[in-house]
């Protein structure tokens, strides 16, 4: 199977009666094995509420989902909690970094979720951290780092158990475009294999070079799909 993630008529709805909002209208889409996928469309048109399901942080209302081969919906809760812990890795719009915890603690949450020694673990996000640029700040709070700074800490924490699918939603927001450059760069050598995925959504035109396809939406809908060929753009459905 060279499929990531399969998503079959998703459905999201918020709210219920007169408050209910249709924000996924029947998405299908797939992440290949292999490749950058990057999910793009305007503000509001679904972006995020895709990746959060995807991610297992929504539930869909309705349709099928399989995630590397797992019906995340039919996993009792404990075991999703530990399937997305060792499998997945995030970069949200908001950091979501804790407060009283350095940089170099803050990137080495997921190992320390998962029973490594401290001191290896810190080291091992001091690595990842030196390689975004962020060798002299690694003992920095988030609130002493500024906006990029913060979000480099959140892509070490993605990356740093080598996950097998990436989320990002808006990775270069806050980035210029030499070290939103870096940290593409950074991803692909990491998180992109034959077993492995990533999927990002952005608005940043300037990273859309890096993807390996490229999936369009439109209020709730994905709308098409290009694939990337030695820099041409090639429409594939
Ligand atoms: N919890 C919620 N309850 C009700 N409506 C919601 C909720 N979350 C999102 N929405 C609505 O769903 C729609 C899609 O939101 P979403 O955050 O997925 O958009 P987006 O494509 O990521 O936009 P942006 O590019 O601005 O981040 C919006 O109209 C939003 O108001
Ligand atoms: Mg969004």
């Amino acid at each position: 199977m060279n499929e990531a993630v399969i998503c079959r008529s998703v459905v999201k709805n918020f709210g219920t009666g007169e408050n209910e909002v249709k924000v996924l209208r029947g998405v299908d889409f797939d992440v290949h094995y292999g490749e950058m996928t990057f999910l793009v469309g305007p503000s509001g048109c679904g972006k995020t509420t895709l990746l959060s399901v995807i991610a297992g942080l929504l539930n869909a209302t309705a349709g099928d989902l399989r995630v590397l081969g797992t019906d995340l919906a039919h996993l009792r809760n404990g075991k999703a909690v530990e399937f997305r812990r060792k499998n997945l890795g995030f970069v949200f719009q908001q950091f979501n970094l804790l407060p009283a915890l350095t940089a170099a603690e803050n990137a080495a949450i997921p190992l320390l979720a998962a029973g490594w020694n401290r001191r290896k673990a810190v080291d091992k996000a001091v690595t990842i951290l030196e390689d975004l640029g962020l060798g002299h700040r690694v003992a920095a709070k988030p609130n002493q780092l500024s906006g990029g700074q913060q979000q480099r800490v959140a892509f070490a924490r993605a990356l740093i158990h080598e996950p097998r699918l990436v989320v990002c939603d808006e990775p270069t927001s806050a980035l210029d475009a030499d070290t939103g450059h870096h940290v593409m760069d950074l991803l692909r050598r990491i998180a992109v294999r034959p077993d492995r995925a990533v999927l990002v959504v952005t608005h940043d035109s300037r990273i859309f070079p890096f993807a390996d396809r490229i999936a369009h939406m439109n209020d709730g809908l994905i709308t098409n799909i290009e694939k990337n060929n030695e820099g041409e753009l090639e429409h594939v459905a």
